[in-house]
């Protein structure tokens, strides 16, 4: 993940920050209120496999880790950091933080401490997840078993985050405006499950020079995406995106990574369909197709993205 420095890192990041110390610090209380239903539960498992499973929180190999439980590397030109600790654990993970905190630091990055987190996690996106997805989130977030595995420190360079990191969010972070409600269908229903929630842009948007996603060319391939993987164009281009795609084809793909061609789902797209706990291949056939339809409505670009594929 070279040039994406935020993004995917941030992923990784944002929760990251969280488990950093400040929890312990404040001591806060978790958070009161009513007890969520099961049927709450079950909507923020939904939207937890809608961002494809935060798998960034979840570290890969044999075995993969605990779900949520961090320490995924993300490196980028402005250091290394790592995936932080979101299981409900009160000392490593976010277990005492409250609803509230929680939220703040998912859509805005801010930890209860104050501290910035470094947009590896994409909260400038996910700035634009509508409130009662959130909360069903966190609901969901806290019914994951807890793992005491505290986080491990991030090493960027020097003024990094003093100096760089809040001009460059002054200056370029994307700000999405939440729906009071998250629309329920249709076009309105992909483009919100595209930009906000599914952060599809934090992968398949190019960057710019300073990192920022060039959104005059949204979704339309980014040749270093996270990890240093190639990322698609998925505009209706014809014939450097995915203009030959069906509506069907697309839906399809999104639950199973079968490619018209034959070919299937790898790398970073492979596990956000799989996800963790959850991930795209649960949405349903509606919201897949809402996404599908969308993505037609978007201007096609040409931008030719060569696949590292092996
Ligand atoms: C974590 C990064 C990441 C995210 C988030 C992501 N993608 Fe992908 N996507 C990829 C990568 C990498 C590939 C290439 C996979 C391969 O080579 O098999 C890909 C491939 C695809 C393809 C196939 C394109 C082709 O030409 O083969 C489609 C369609 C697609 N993604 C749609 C989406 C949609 C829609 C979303 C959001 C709901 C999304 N992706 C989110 C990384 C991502």
């Amino acid at each position: 993940m070279t040039a994406r420095l935020f993004a995917s890192v941030g992923g990784a990041l944002s929760l990251i920050a969280a488990g950093l110390g400040a929890v312990l610090a404040l001591g806060t209380a978790p958070a009161g209120g009513a007890t969520p239903t099961p049927a709450e539960i079950a909507r923020g498992k939904y939207i937890f496999g809608a961002t494809g499973g935060c798998g960034c929180h979840t570290e890969p190999g044999k075995p993969v880790k605990p779900p949520n439980s961090g320490g995924r590397k993300y490196e980028g030109p402005f250091g290394t950091v790592y995936a932080t600790n979101i299981t409900p654990d009160p000392k490593t993970g976010i277990g005492s933080w409250t609803d509230e905190q929680i939220i703040a630091a998912i859509r805005l990055g801010r930890r209860p401490n104050g501290e910035r987190l470094v947009p590896v996690h994409p909260y400038t996106v996910f700035n634009g997840m509508a409130a009662e997805d959130l909360q069903a989130l966190v609901a969901f977030m806290r019914t994951v078993p807890a793992v005491n595995r505290p986080n491990q420190p991030k090493k960027l360079l020097p003024l990094f985050e003093s100096v760089f990191l809040p001009a460059w969010l002054a200056a370029f972070a994307p700000r999405e405006t939440p729906p009071a409600k998250a629309p329920s269908e249709g076009v309105a229903r992909g483009e919100y499950l595209v930009r906000a929630v599914g952060h599809c842009g934090e992968c398949h948007t190019p960057r710019t020079r300073t990192q920022a996603t060039d959104n005059s060319r949204f979704l339309a391939g980014n040749p270093t995406g996270p990890e240093g993987e190639a990322v698609p164009n998925i505009t209706p281009d014809r014939e450097t995106g995915i203009g030959k795609w069906t509506e069907e084809e697309i839906a399809d793909y999104l639950a199973s990574g079968n490619r018209p061609d034959g070919d299937v789902a790898g790398g970073l797209m492979g596990e956000v369909i799989e996800g963790t706990l959850a991930g795209y291949k649960d949405l349903t056939k509606a919201d897949r197709f809402a996404i599908a339809r969308y993505l037609k409505t978007i201007p096609p670009i040409k931008h030719t993205v060569e696949s590292k594929k092996k």
